[in-house]
């Protein structure tokens, strides 16, 4: 075997790259959960100690991982005044949760797939599944703070208006289930646009909902959200205008049975939402910086859960050639189009 010396260096240039980026996504867990990077916003420039002494933790430790995240790019140093910096682009996506760049719960994510790491290394020998709520808890409210970043770019500035006559029925009043809906960031987003429309989001995991029904409360919307447990194939309820699955369609153990079930619940006239990671039909297409995140997601979160309950596993790159075999050849419906798309999401849209 030859080896060529310029390849190696430059295959192990880029493992020195992961590597840091994979050591370094627990110093930004600990960064979001102390506050550090909150505090650094708020402080302007600091030094290890004024950060220290901001978020009530010990500046050693602080010193150190102030120049982990100057090595990561993800603050910068003043070597003339001793000071760290958070640029406002940082900021913008590591302090703020509000913002649609949002992305520390991914990081949260991140961390669940390591916890499950173990259990999963065996499932590769044994073919068993892994359900979504048996996986570490920080990956449920990581989740949701990384989709509801998505969520507050897109969804009722672009989403809901690029599908045919939804959003005049949403301001008029309309009846929304919101399926496979987490702690239903997607859910309260919508009710908060739509005040004269009445939402219920569904999920299989009891955890979730109890958590999307105090975020309900919390936000102001319980009067016109509820949010139940029960599965995609059987949730209650008919004559829905709008059903809407975010990020889960590809998850799920049925989702030709789920397609059924939207077909069967949804009003004539009605829309079938569906928003799934973008994907390419054919693997070679997503084997790039965002279908290398979805692949390892979706090795390590959503094809377990699927054969958890011996569904087919679609994988989170299905593509929209798999999703429209789904929801035209298996639920039954007779339009399917892709209504828009972002770097990370296809949205399609669906009408009996
Ligand atoms: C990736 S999470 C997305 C959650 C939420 N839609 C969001 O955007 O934040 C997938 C969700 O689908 C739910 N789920 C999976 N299979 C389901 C099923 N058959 N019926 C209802 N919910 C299901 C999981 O419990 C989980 O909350």
């Amino acid at each position: 075997m030859s080896i060529d010396e310029k390849k190696l260096n430059d295959f192990l240039g880029k493992v020195v790259g992961d590597v840091g980026a994979a050591m370094s996504a627990a110093l930004v867990v600990i960064g979001d959960k102390l506050g550090l990077y909150k505090a650094m916003a708020e402080n302007g420039p600091v030094t290890p100690a004024d950060l220290a002494r901001a978020t009530g933790t010990t500046e050693r430790y602080v010193r150190e991982w102030l120049n982990a995240q100057a090595a990561s790019g993800y603050v910068a140093y003043d070597a003339a005044s001793g000071r760290f910096i958070l640029p406002p682009e940082q900021a913008f996506a590591l302090a703020d949760d509000a913002s649609p760049a949002a992305v520390p719960g991914l990081f949260h994510v991140t961390a669940a797939m390591w916890h499950g790491e173990e259990k999963m290394t065996e499932n590769f020998r044994t073919g068993k599944g892994l359900e979504w709520g048996a996986q570490h808890p920080c990956l449920f409210e990581g989740t949701e703070r990384f989709f509801r970043s998505g969520y507050i770019g897109n969804l009722v500035s672009s989403w809901l208006p690029a599908l045919d006559g939804v959003a005049a029925k949403l301001e008029k009043g309309a009846k929304v289930a919101d399926v496979g809906c987490g702690l239903g960031a997607s859910t309260i987003l919508m009710a908060k646009a739509f005040p004269k429309s009445r939402f219920v989001g569904f999920d299989t995991h009891d955890k979730s909902i109890a958590l999307a029904r105090e975020r309900a409360r919390t936000s102001g919307v319980a009067d016109r959200v509820t949010f139940e447990v029960a599965n995609a194939t059987d949730f209650p309820g008919t004559g829905y205008d709008l059903v809407a699955h975010f990020d889960c369609l590809h998850d799920m153990a049925d989702p030709v049975g789920a397609a059924r079930h939207v077909k069967e619940t949804i009003a004539p006239n009605g829309t079938w939402m569906i928003v799934e990671p973008f994907s390419a039909d054919r693997p070679e297409d997503n084997h790039n910086p965002v279908g290398r995140v979805f692949y390892s997601a979706s090795t390590l979160l959503c094809v377990p859960h699927s054969l958890a309950n011996q569904g087919p596993a679609l994988g989170a790159q299905a593509g929209e050639a798999r999703l429209r075999e789904v929801v035209v050849t298996g639920g039954g419906f007779s339009k399917f189009r892709r209504a828009t798309e972002t770097p990370f999401n296809l949205v399609l849209e669906a009408r009996p």
